[in-house]
C-alpha cells in the first residue's frame, strides 16, 4: 500500500559527460561572488580545480580548502561562514564528495545566522534561510547532492550530527561520472556500501509497497553489480554512471514515499562510531548491517528478508523464511567483504571499551528506542549489535 506522503525537491540535476561547461551560466543566476569549497586536493589531481577556475574567470572566487572527511564544524564551517559574511558571498560552489557538500550546506545556513552556528547544526534553533548552493560531485555515495541534509562533526563535543533544513537543498548539482574515475577502491567500496545502506534503511519499514520494493531492489542490484565493475575497471563509464545516479536517489526521501518511517537505526549507530573514532562512514555501515539484521530478525520482520532473498539474491522461495533470512544476512556480509571492506570494527580502529558510552550517546541523541522505529533498539540491543560487530 501507499500511505499518505508529501514530497518535493527543488534540486536540479545536470548529469553527463562535460556538463560542468555550463557552470558559469548556472552560477550567474545567483551573483558574481562565489565561495568555492573543496577537500584535501583530489580535485587538483584530476584537473577539476583548474577547469573550474578557468570557467569562473569572470567571477570573484574566494576559496575554502582542506575540508576533511567527516567534516568538522571548527574550523571548516566556522571559517566558511566567516568568509561568506566578510566577502558578501552570493553563492557557494562545493566541489568534492559528500563531506565537502555537507560542510558547504552548513556554511550556507550559518552564513545567514547571527548566533553561534552550532545552535543551528545541533537543532536547538532552526535555519530561516541559507545561501544558494551549487555543487560538482566527485564521489558517488551519500546522496548529499540531492537532499536537504548534512552531517557535521564537532570534535570538541565528540559529536556528529545530522543537520536538516529545506533551505540547504543544492540549487543545482552537476554530476559527471568521469570525475569519479579517480576515486580509490576503498572509497568506491565505502561509497557504495553507504548507498546500499540508505536503500536498506528504507526497505525495512512498515507499511511498504510493491512499487517501492521493486525500485529499491533494482537500486540494490545496480549498486552491487556496478561496484564490482568499477573496482575492476575504474574508468568504466557505464558502471560509474549507474553508481552516481543510484547513489543520488539514496537519501532524499523518494524511496520512502508512501512507506512507514524506519528510524534509520544503522545511521544512528554509525554516526556515533565516526564521532568517537573518525572512521569512514560507509565502512562502519557495512560492518553494522548484518549484525543489525540479525538483531531485528523476528516473526514480524522475516517477510522483509524473504523478499530480499527471493527478489534480490534469487534464493529458492520454497526455503523456510528463517533459512532465507539467514542466507540474506550472510550474503550481505560476504558481499561487503568481497568489495574490500573488513567486516570487524576492531579492524577499522574502534575500541570495545567505548561501546557502553557509545550506546548511551546513540540513545540520547537519536532515541532509537522510540515507538516510531521500525524495530526500537534499547541500550542492551545497541550494545549487542556493537559487540557482535567487533
Ligand atoms: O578531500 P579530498 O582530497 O577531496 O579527498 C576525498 C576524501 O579523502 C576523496 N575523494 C573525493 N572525490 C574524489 C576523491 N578521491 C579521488 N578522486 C575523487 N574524484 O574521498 C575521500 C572521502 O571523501 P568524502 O567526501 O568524505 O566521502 P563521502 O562522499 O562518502 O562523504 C562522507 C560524509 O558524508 C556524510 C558522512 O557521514 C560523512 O561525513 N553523509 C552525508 C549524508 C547526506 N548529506 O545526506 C548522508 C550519508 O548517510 C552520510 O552520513
Ligand atoms: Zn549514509
Amino acid at each position: 500500500m501507499i500511505a499518505d506522503f508529501e514530497y518535493g525537491t527543488p534540486t536540479k540535476l545536470i548529469f553527463g559527460k562535460g556538463v560542468v561547461a555550463r557552470l558559469p551560466e548556472v552560477l550567474a543566476q545567483y551573483g558574481k561572488t562565489v565561495l568555492m569549497t573543496y577537500g584535501g586536493g583530489s580535485i587538483k589531481k584530476i584537473g577539476l580545480y583548474d577547469k573550474v577556475k578557468a570557467l569562473l574567470k569572470d567571477f570573484t572566487v574566494i576559496e575554502l580548502a582542506d575540508i576533511e572527511p567527516n567534516p568538522k564544524y571548527d574550523p571548516s564551517v566556522v571559517t566558511g561562514a566567516r568568509l561568506c559574511k566578510e566577502h558578501n558571498v552570493d553563492v557557494i560552489l562545493a566541489v568534492g564528495g559528500g563531506s565537502v557538500l555537507d560542510c558547504s550546506k552548513a556554511i550556507a545556513a550559518c552564513a545567514m545566522y547571527e548566533g553561534d552556528g552550532w545552535t543551528l547544526i545541533s537543532g536547538e534553533d532552526e535555519a530561516k534561510s541559507a545561501l544558494p548552493i551549487v555543487d560538482i560531485l566527485t564521489l558517488a555515495a551519500t546522496g548529499s547532492e540531492y537532499d536537504a541534509g548534512a552531517v557535521i562533526s564537532n570534535t570538541a563535543l565528540k559529536d556528529k550530527r545530522p543537520f536538516h533544513s529545506p533551505y540547504v537543498y543544492p540549487a543545482v548539482s552537476f554530476l559527471d561520472p568521469e570525475y569519479t574515475y579517480s576515486v580509490s577502491p576503498w572509497q568506491t567500496a565505502c561509497g557504495t556500501a553507504d548507498a546500499i545502506n540508505h536503500v536498506l534503511e528504507q526497505f525495512f519499514a512498515s507499511p511498504h509497497s510493491m512499487f517501492n520494493d521493486g525500485v529499491m531492489i533494482s537500486a540494490l542490484r545496480s549498486l552491487m553489480e556496478n561496484v564490482k565493475l568499477a573496482l575492476a575497471k575504474p574508468d568504466d563509464y557505464s558502471a560509474r554512471s549507474e553508481l552516481m545516479y543510484v547513489c543520488s536517489w539514496g537519501c532524499n526521501g523518494i524511496l520512502s514515499n508512501g512507506s512507514g518511517y524506519s528510524g534509520w537505526p544503522m545511521h544512528s549507530i554509525e554516526h556515533a562510531l565516526s564521532a568517537y573514532f573518525d572512521i569512514t562512514h560507509g565502512a562502519g555501515l557495512a560492518i553494522i548491517t548484518p549484525r543489525w539484521m540479525q538483531e531485528i530478525l523476528s516473526e514480524r520482520t522475516v517477510e522483509r528478508f524473504v523478499t530480499l532473498g527471493v527478489e534480490l539474491f534469487g534464493f529458492d522461495k520454497e526455503l523456510s523464511p528463517f533459512v532465507l533470512a539467514e542466507k540474506v544476512i550472510t550474503a550481505f556480509y560476504d558481499f561487503f567483504l568481497s568489495i574490500g571492506i573488513p567486516m570487524h570494527l576492531s579492524e577499522v580502529g574502534v575500541k570495545e571499551d567505548a561501546i557502553e558510552e557509545m550506546a548511551e550517546h546513540i540513545l540520547k541523541l537519536d532515541q532509537t528506542d522510540g515507538p516510531w522505529m521500525y524495530v526500537p533498539l534499547d541500550k542492551p540491543a545497541l550494545v549487542r549489535i556493537l559487540k557482535a560487530s567487533m
